[in-house]
């Protein structure tokens, strides 16, 4: 056990190189031009832990692993997550693990220009390339018996697509339901204010403050800016992340808060994980129920802004000065069907998901083409959420995901609001007070239940194990449709 966690060490660390080229990449905004060098980069450390990995030493040390009898549930998990990583790598060949790379780092760069641009025509070659590049890569592993599961596993372990439609499906009837009915409200939120002009430098400014105060510890960490905001882990002591100051307001300072809410989970886990390969949040889905914890159930809450508006005001008087409290609470709690699935509010949130969920199951399974996409994106897009969108910048170019490779991630966002309302009722249950401390300021007791409850255990336990440990009971979609609708019908006067 000890040669197996410090061989898997050393593949973290290459992994954290990794991440470190990415950032950069990322963050400086690097031209057309430095990229290409830049992917040469990035395909050479991913062969390196590809090869590290498909090695007949790592192959050994599992083996022998394997015979050991009464692991701990560390070691135990150590084991199952360095033969995940090593059957996931030795099914696929190096030409393709380089390909993959290569393709996504231009594709990237494409599909930032064609966004600008307006332009879907000019993506199509390297979307088209990338999905068969993927589709290959999940007949390579199989580890399901349909290829959109193998991928989605890669984001969840443990989830098929059956699992997730299971979810999915009853629940759109509901959430389409439930939005017809706030939209039927006389009482509906006016967010006039969110756009007026917010000093983009100010804002910034004021989402540091915030991370300090959510206990965000800058020690081991930072914050930049980018296209599209994400957190990332350059070392277990290192965990950065970006916001982006668009319109409208508070985008930036939500943006940030969720971020913030991927970095608590990652900066919580115990010391003995560190650098190995648990040393990561065990699930998209678990990651995004602590970002979504943070951004919405916390961070939109009337008693965050109880505590937070003054600070609010003192940064942009001209617009706020004015304005009550209760008023902006609401405007930044005002459920409508909109475009940007980032900007979405949390209850159509759902619903911009699973249009990609049905979408990309299509493609994948080849009865979608990627030149139909505009067209079929707006039509699925009216049909969930009453609107068409203006353009492909609007529409289905707004994410990075399909660019990057990442087929079978977008699921993970809405499975990561269902936990999320699961683990708050649990927390809750054990600490009815904690939304009292927001208005003081205080958020210190509910990370310390995430980090007793979930960030300390890294990979240790499986997404379906934590719940049923945390909460008492699976994934219950019950617990999300219960918060909006107590969240929600008094802000609509319902
Ligand atoms: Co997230």
């Amino acid at each position: 056990m000890r040669e197996l966690k410090e061989y898997f060490t050393e593949n973290t660390r290459l992994n954290y190189i990794l991440a470190l080229l990415e950032w950069d990449q990322q963050v400086n905004m690097m031209n057309y031009k430095n990229v290409i060098g830049r992917s040469e980069q990035m395909a050479l450390i991913t062969k390196l832990i590809h090869k590290r990995l498909v090695s007949n030493e790592a192959g050994e040390i599992i083996k022998r692993a394997e015979k050991l009898g009464d692991l701990n549930d560390i070691d135990t998990a150590m084991l199952r997550e360095a033969k995940r990583a090593y059957d996931q790598e030795i099914k696929l060949p190096e030409e393709l693990v380089i390909e993959i790379q290569k393709t996504s780092a231009i594709a990237q760069q494409t599909w930032q220009k064609a966004r600008q641009k307006n332009d879907f025509k000019s993506f199509i070659p390297l979307l088209e390339k990338t999905i068969e590049l993927q589709r290959d890569k999940a007949r390579k592993l199989e580890t399901h018996s349909d290829l959109y599961s193998t991928l989605i596993d890669l984001y969840e372990p443990g989830a098929t697509y059956d699992w997730i439609a299971n979810i999915f499906n009853p629940i759109k009837p509901r959430l389409t339901d439930f939005v017809k009915k706030l939209e039927s409200s006389a009482e509906k939120p006016d967010d006039s204010i969110l756009n007026k002009e917010y000093d983009p430098d100010k804002q910034f400014k004021l989402s540091y403050e915030i991370l300090e105060k959510l206990n965000y510890d800058f020690k081991q960490g930072r914050q930049d800016r980018s296209t599209h905001p994400f957190t990332t882990s350059l070392g277990s002591l290192d965990v950065r992340i970006t916001t982006r100051t668009t319109e409208p307001f508070p985008s930036c300072i939500t943006g940030t808060i969720h971020e913030c809410g991927h970095a608590l989970y990652e900066m919580g886990i115990m010391k003995e994980l560190h650098d190995t390969i648990l040393c990561t949040g065990t699930s998209m889905g678990i990651h995004e129920s602590q970002s979504r914890l943070w951004e919405n159930v916390v961070g939109r809450s009337k008693e965050f802004w109880t505590y937070w508006y003054p600070t609010f005001q003192k940064y942009f008087p001209e617009n706020l000065n004015n304005y009550p409290m209760e008023e902006f609470h609401r405007a930044i709690n005002y459920v409508h069907p909109s475009f940007i699935r980032v900007e979405a509010d949390e209850v159509t949130y759902g619903l911009h998901i699973i249009l990609r969920f049905e979408i990309e199951k299509g493609l994948i399974d080849e009865k979608i083409q990627v030149k139909e996409l505009p067209e079929l994106w707006n039509s699925k897009f009216e049909e969930l959420l009453g609107i068409v969108p203006p353009n492909d910048t609007l529409g289905v170019l707004q994410d990075v995901h399909w660019g990057n490779g990442y087929i079978g991630y977008f699921p993970t966002y809405f499975l990561g609001n269902l936990y999320c309302a699961q683990f708050y009722n649990s927390a809750l249950k054990e600490n009815p007070k904690l939304p009292e401390d927001y208005k003081s300021g205080e958020f210190s007791n509910l990370l310390k239940y995430l980090r007793n409850n979930i960030h300390q255990y890294g990979s240790i336990y499986r997404a379906n194990d934590l719940i049923k440990r945390v909460t008492g009971e699976d994934l219950n979609p019950d617990y999300f449709m219960k918060y909006i609708e107590t969240k929600f019908y008094p802000i609509y006067g319902l």
